[in-house]
């Protein structure tokens, strides 16, 4: 399915890649509008007008077996231009009579050097300064398809960039969408602005207006319910839909006394106040702290937080007549990620809570007003809609909030520990300028106890961990490398100013292994 028929666009065809995704911001942010779709979706698309541009993506899959996943023949007959990446150039290789083999000589994973061997359109400005690029691949091409070119190698696999300029195909083996390949973004650019000839006309904010016209045409006089975290998603919603159809709007937040020190009220007092939405505050802490009284198994803490929200959301739901739809911040990727080109689902890690997964039983329609754009796209949004910069440019905040950051039991003390702590981490990260520069932090109790000696007097107490990130999307992280002088700093400021912690440490572990959540 896609979004926008008569948009001028490139689209990604999804091969199964845990990247996929990346290739479509990366477009996006050079302003050329994408989309992805599966290969089954472009074997029924009629109408090619408006595609100014197909990329084909990497994937687990392998075209050495007899059904390999493959695009029409006739796509290349329609003098689009093509890119291949990965399981895209495999193929492509394929479809052209090259020949393609597993093995170990020619497997790489990680990082390689490029070669250049030709010049090419597609490598402008390129190959002459960046050649550190990220492969990922165990099969290769091993024979140039006919009326192709080699224009790379590496030293591994002799045919790392090929291309067929008559037909203007190309592919590359390599990963030009993520951050490990050196300039990446230049493939992009010399594929869109030199190869397909296309303009820059996307932009996020450009969709404002658009965006208000379709929710009241398809809202009308109904009411819309939605569930606001505070998190950029919900908010950005929220504010979009108020926009479009003002009272009819009810947002409902429920206060889990789980969220970070003051957070709760300040978003509260924002919406209501500065917003002027109709915003209803549920008090619920105390209902969830006895809920959770003993339970350390993190699978169930998750389980009783979702749960318990849904019910409250759906109590108080109930309360208001006519309400039609249901507003939620599904992203782009959300969307990308349940349609998965092979059909398989990636094993199951944890159990998700978000306002995002609301109950489907309530029988409401539902309204997804950001289903099209990514989070950064979102975060522009955001700032047009006029989103205070502290909403919309917060870290990332797990549904199940610090029940999921309180190793072990959940008690009323430990979370006011943790509270305090995590917010001079916040606080200090801000003061610092270092905020901005990370995807997410975090501080976390452990459930342990260690000793600590403070005057003269020993002392028994909690462990904090703290934890911060650089991510992309949250799918793969690396630990933030702090600057010696503030974890020299951090660490003083915690144990003064909150008593029950004596000890504090840093994660350094990156995902995988770990997650970026402990629970
Ligand atoms: P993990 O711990 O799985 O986290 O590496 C990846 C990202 O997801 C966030 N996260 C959640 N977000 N509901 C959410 O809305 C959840 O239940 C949840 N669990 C983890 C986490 O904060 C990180 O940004």
């Amino acid at each position: 399915m896609q979004f926008h028929k008569n948009k001028e666009k490139v689209l990604i065809i999804d091969f199964g890649s845990q990247v996929t995704k990346l290739i479509a911001r990366r477009i996006r942010e050079l302003g050329v509008y994408s989309e992805v779709i599966t290969p089954k979706a472009l074997n029924k698309l009629s109408n090619f007008k408006n595609i100014k541009g197909l990329i084909f993506s990497g994937g687990p899959s392998t075209v050495t077996i007899s059904k390999f996943q493959t695009v029409p023949k006739e796509i290349f007959k329609k003098k689009i231009p093509i890119l291949g990446i990965c399981y895209g150039l495999q193929l492509i290789a394929k479809l052209f009579g090259g020949k393609i083999k597993p093995s170990k000589k020619t497997r790489e994973f990680g990082r390689a050097i490029l070669i250049k061997k030709n010049t090419s359109l597609l490598t402008k400005n390129y190959l002459n300064t960046s050649k550190l690029v990220w492969m990922s691949h165990e099969d290769a091409v091993i024979k140039l398809p006919k009326n192709f070119k080699t224009v790379a190698s590496t030293k591994n696999s002799k045919l790392t960039i090929i291309e067929n300029t008559k037909n203007k195909i190309y592919g590359v083996q390599f990963h030009p969408e993520v951050t490990h390949t050196d300039n990446g973004k230049q493939i992009f650019k010399n594929f869109l602005f030199l190869i397909c000839k296309i303009k820059q006309k996307w932009s996020p904010a450009s969709q404002e207006k658009r965006l208000i016209e379709e929710i009241k045409n398809k809202v009308k006089d109904n009411k819309v319910i939605c569930a606001l975290s505070g998190g950029v998603d919900s908010s950005v919603a929220a504010l979009l839909i108020n926009k479009a159809i003002k009272k009819n709007l009810i947002c409902i937040m429920v206060d889990t006394g789980l969220m970070r020190k003051n957070e709760f009220q300040h978003t509260y007092k924002i919406f209501k106040k500065k917003y002027k939405l109709n915003v209803k505050l549920i008090k619920a802490s105390n209902l969830f702290f006895s809920k959770l009284k003993n339970i350390s198994n993190p699978e169930k803490k998750r389980k009783i937080i979702g749960n318990l929200f849904i019910k409250i959301f759906e109590k108080e739901s109930k309360k208001y007549s006519n309400v039609k739809y249901l507003a939620q911040g599904t992203l782009y990727p959300d969307i990308i990620e349940s349609r998965s080109s092979t059909g398989s689902k990636t094993s199951k890690i944890k159990s998700h809570h978000n306002v995002g997964g609301l109950p489907k039983k309530m029988n409401l329609n539902l309204i997804e007003p950001l289903k099209e754009f990514f989070k950064d796209e979102v975060r522009i949004l955001g700032r047009s809609l006029g989103l205070v910069k502290n909403i919309n440019f917060k870290h990332p905040f797990p549904g199940p909030g610090l029940g999921i950051r309180i190793v072990g039991s959940i008690t009323s003390e430990r979370v006011r520990i943790l509270q305090e702590a995590d917010y001079i981490y916040i606080r200090e990260l801000i003061k610092s300028g270092l905020y901005d520069k990370i995807w997410q932090a975090y501080a976390a109790l452990l459930p342990i106890k260690t000793v600590g000696v403070m005057g003269d007097s020993r002392t028994y107490e909690n462990i904090c961990l703290l934890r911060a990130v650089t991510s992309e999307d949250g799918m793969t992280a690396d630990y933030f490398s702090f600057p010696k002088n503030f974890m020299d700093n951090i660490s003083n400021k915690i144990i003064n100013n909150v008593k029950g912690i004596n000890r504090v440490v840093y994660d350094i572990t990156s995902k995988p292994p770990s997650t970026i959540e402990l629970e």
